[in-house]
């Protein structure tokens, strides 16, 4: 049975920290839900990471119908939330509706996660009241790169700190069942999460949230010479990986791989036969 969102606000209630990790495609996933991840987001930071985009803007719901699909198919256990990419849902809350109807139904999630407050509370409403959960982002949300001029910290000021606060609320109140909070102080992140009912996934923002989120290639280090601040990396792996096809490389050039372990012979008699 999956994690369902009825447990991960059980696990807020207990005070029990949510893990929440991004995955996209099979191999990330399974790995993911046999650490125990309770929460999977096939998020659209999947442009950056997988697709080589220099931002999330160019992902389309074909990609992350994609990519959710891979990830559901994985697993049988961890709750799959898909991100709703860049005009998505922004249009009109007809669209987002049809939008988020197509990650559950054919990407195979659970939920659906968008980004922003005050444009998208009716969209909100709208995907809440036809049966499908969706968890909000807000703080830095980077599908508004161009309009924030960058990844920075948000809600450092007395004005933009109020009005976050009250994005919170205002989304609660729209129905989320879980709220993202990325890169915004943690004094503020403790607040909001004091202030809803609902578990706050924090990335970037602070030990108070009810839980964390961490994209997949940072935590272990995939990508060369990048590691966020707000990123902690358990494991180093790109030179690893480049050095374990450096030796591969080198073992073909040499003829040392493959070794007889590693391939197949033939029966003396037949192949006598076949060169006969
Ligand atoms: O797309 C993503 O990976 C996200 C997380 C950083 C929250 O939205």
């Amino acid at each position: 049975m999956r994690v369902t969102i009825k447990d991960i606000q059980r696990m807020k209630d207990n005070a029990d920290k949510i893990s929440m990790i991004t995955a996209y495609d099979y191999t990330s996933a399974i790995l993911s839900e046999c650490a125990g991840v309770p929460v999977i987001l096939v998020g659209d930071s999947l442009g950056q990471v997988v697709m080589g985009y220099d931002s999330t803007i160019p992902v389309t719901m074909d990609d992350m119908v994609h990519h959710t699909r891979m990830v559901s198919r994985a697993t049988n256990d961890s709750h799959i939330v898909g991100d709703l990419p860049f005009m998505s849902y922004q249009v009109s809350k007809e669209e987002a509706l049809a939008n988020a109807g197509r990650l559950i139904k054919e990407g195979g999630c659970q939920s659906v996660k968008l980004e922003g407050a005050t444009a998208v509370l009716s969209a909100v409403q709208t995907i809440v009241a036809s049966g499908i959960p969706v968890m909000g982002h807000i703080g830095l949300t980077p599908q508004s790169v161009n309009q924030l001029s960058g990844y920075k910290v948000q809600g450092k000021t007395i004005g933009p700190a109020r009005k976050m606060i009250e994005d919170a609320l205002n989304l609660e109140k729209a129905g989320v069942y879980a709220l993202v909070l990325e890169l915004i102080p943690r004094e503020l992140a403790a607040h909001i999460t004091d202030q809803v009912k609902i578990p706050t996934i924090g990335i970037g923002s602070g030990s108070k949230c009810s839980g964390q989120v961490q994209v997949f290639h940072d935590l272990i280090g995939l990508i060369r010479n990048f590691k966020p601040r707000h990123a902690r990396q358990y494991l180093d792996l790109a030179p690893k990986i480049q050095a374990a096809i450096e030796n591969y490389v080198l073992d073909v050039k040499n003829s040392t791989f493959p070794d007889e372990s590693e391939s197949f012979g033939m029966d003396r008699i037949t192949l006598e036969q076949v060169l006969k």
